[in-house]
């Protein structure tokens, strides 16, 4: 198939996104609107010299711009604005459902209200499920960089807020920088949410070894994990991961844009797929890494040679490994015909 048709053939398969962080999904054109409504100085020149500035060498790298890029989200609007832009290019990629992640410790630490950056991501997320029916849910993902306390203390001013977005804010997450941060650190907030009844998952085996994944199981009880492409250097580890059919949300551009994979062509997603494990296809911090979900589709399509079979089943999977009720996930996977 020639590109054209392929990306036809992508954009046409229902599907979903779960690994997905809005601060992420920042375009240098929105970063540059948002610094000058809030009348924020910017340390670049132009759209031009902040997108030359994605260059990056590892995990760390880049959260130090993508931390820096957030800082210009004050207001409600800038957190709506935001993620409509997210949800509206979603859309044209064929996603029916998303499953966001959003960081609030970098807007509280900088004095802005939990209680904004959940009003302006919810309004979007409600406005775009009436007027195009796509569908989301909100990951409320903890800084592994901070600690446990920062953590508690981030559920506390959050769950007053539960009840008014039961509809959306079903799960906790686990993201920023991986080494040295293992998730044992975060034991006790995950048995904490898992006992309020919260969805769970975390990043891990991105940068991290094999063991995070593990531990990510058996110490924070997590039902997918985020990246996870490291746990094939645990072979049994691997085996568990397929006979228990674990989510693993791979993100092939950010893994390359991060020095994970040095081309996409030796990516193991395709192996992994190929010997049954879960994977599904995520676009992570698709303004940084140089693509949306359908981008990152079509570059693995090409760069792993995957036929249209396999195609299907990646995004089969993403609906398959959702959090959305059994009998939703039955009736889209059905009426898609997957
Ligand atoms: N890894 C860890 N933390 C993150 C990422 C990621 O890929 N993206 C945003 N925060
Ligand atoms: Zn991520």
């Amino acid at each position: 198939m020639n590109t054209a048709d392929l990306n036809a053939y992508i954009c046409d398969l229902p599907k979903a996104e779960l690994h997905l962080h809005i601060e992420g999904t920042l375009e240098p054109e929105l970063i540059f609107k948002l610094a000058a409504r809030n009348h924020i100085a910017m340390p670049y020149a132009s759209v031009e010299a902040l997108r030359a500035a994605y260059a990056f060498t590892d995990l760390q790298s880049f959260l130090d711009l993508y931390y820096a890029g957030a800082s210009v989200l004050i207001t409600e609007q800038d957190f709506y604005d935001m993620t409509m832009a997210y949800l509206q290019r979603a859309r044209a990629d064929g996603v029916l459902h998303a499953e966001i992640m959003f960081d609030p410790q970098t807007h509280t630490a900088r004095g802005v209200a939990i209680e904004t950056v959940f009003a302006g991501i919810v309004r979007a997320l409600r406005d775009a499920r009436a007027t195009t029916g796509i569908s989301s849910y909100l990951l409320m993902s903890f800084l592994r960089h901070l600690s446990e306390q920062d953590a508690f203390d981030t559920l506390a001013a959050a769950l007053p807020l539960r009840a008014q977005y039961a509809d959306v804010w079903i799960g906790i997450g686990l993201d920023s920088a991986e080494l040295g941060n293992p998730p044992g650190k975060f034991a006790r907030i995950f048995a904490r949410c898992k006992e309020l009844g919260f969805r769970l998952v975390a990043h891990a085996g991105e940068e991290g070894p094999a063991a995070y994944v593990r531990d990510a199981l058996e110490v924070l009880h997590v039902e997918r994990i985020d990246h996870g492409v490291r746990s094939e250097d645990d072979p049994a580890l691997m085996q568990r991961l397929i006979r228990d059919q674990v989510p693993l949300t791979v993100c092939p551009l950010s893994n390359l844009k991060l020095c994970v994979v040095e081309a996409l062509s030796q990516h193991n997603l395709a192996r992994l797929l190929r010997q049954g494990a879960m994977i599904t296809i995520n676009s992570d911090d698709p303004a940084y890494f140089g693509g949306y979900v359908g981008q990152n589709y079509l570059a693995v399509a090409q760069a792993l040679d995957l036929n249209k079979r396999e195609l299907t089943t990646l995004a089969r999977n993403s609906l398959l490994a959702s959090f959305l009720p059994a009998d939703t996930k039955q009736r889209l996977l059905d009426s898609q015909d997957l």
